[in-house]
């Protein structure tokens, strides 16, 4: 019984304080329910901005380090190799059609190795790079001056919907951010990513498949299974999970046509 008596006596005094403050207020009682939802609502966004800027605050800190220390390399972009990078490029581009013209977004650019490689493979693309690190940002645009068809944006507003979007390495580096965080983090980023992807977007994560012995409490290691199934219920019918390349990670391409 003694837990039962607690439980009313706190429901009376929320219900007290619910009525004390719509006297003060003079709130008609039927939206009673509904302010103190709009309210939860309200804190909850609170609490999701506030995450989401002490996360972005870390990892901006985290590869400005790399890339001052490193210079515009793999390892400047915490990549083991440019062998390493360049086989996630490989996957993440499987999801164009590269035989037409076509526009990109690369979220979470580094010094936009990618716009190097399409390049190279003689593509016919309009790409523009968005990094949260100004440094990035900078060596960016300084190594892409002469390329005409290469922009770069340090702000996600200024990005515009491209006919597909890639994200690689973006999901890994969590730092001090707790699983549940970086994953509502991630499920948020992934949203933004879909929406200004006309035709899709692929981007790729650690995978839980790793060594336990390799594993480390700073990187964010993913069920790809969960991911899968995220993208497929709510962004498109035409998922495509990657997991059979020598790297502890996945990709996974969204197609929206
Ligand atoms: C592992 S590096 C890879 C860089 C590049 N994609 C490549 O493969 O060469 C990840 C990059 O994502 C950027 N980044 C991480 N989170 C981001 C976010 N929420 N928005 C924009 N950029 C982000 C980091 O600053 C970093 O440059």
């Amino acid at each position: 019984m003694l837990p039962l008596k607690i439980f009313v006596g706190v429901k009376q005094r929320r219900y007290a304080i619910i009525r004390e403050v719509c006297e003060t207020k003079k709130l008609p009682s039927v939206l009673v329910t509904e302010s103190c939802s709009v309210h939860t609502l309200n804190s909850d966004n609170n609490k999701r901005r506030m995450n989401d800027a002490k996360i972005l605050g870390d990892v901006e800190r985290y590869y400005s380090e790399k890339i001052e220390f490193h210079g515009a390399t793999a390892c400047g972009v915490d990549w083991n190799s440019p062998d390493s990078q360049r086989l996630r490029f490989v996957q993440l581009l499987k999801l164009t059609d590269h035989s037409q013209p076509f526009t990109i977004n690369d979220y979470g650019c580094g010094y936009g190795a990618l716009a190097d490689y399409l390049k190279g493979e003689g593509y016919a693309f309009q790409y523009c790079g968005f990094d949260i690190s100004p440094r990035m940002i900078a060596k960016g645009v300084e190594l892409h001056a002469g390329m005409q068809e290469v922009t770069f944006v340090s702000r996600e507003q200024d990005l515009s919907e491209a006919d597909y979007t890639v994200a690689s390495g973006m999901f890994n580096v969590k730092l001090q951010a707790s699983s549940t965080e970086w994953e509502s983090y991630m499920l948020r980023t992934l949203e933004a990513i879909s929406r200004l992807s006309k035709r899709g977007f692929a981007f790729n994560v650690l995978t839980k498949y790793s060594d336990p012995e390799f594993l480390r409490p700073d990187l964010y290691y993913a069920d790809p299974l969960f991911f899968f199934d995220y993208c497929k219920t709510k962004f498109s019918r035409f998922v495509s999970l990657i997991h059979d390349y020598p790297l502890y990670e996945f990709t996974i391409l969204v197609r929206k046509q």
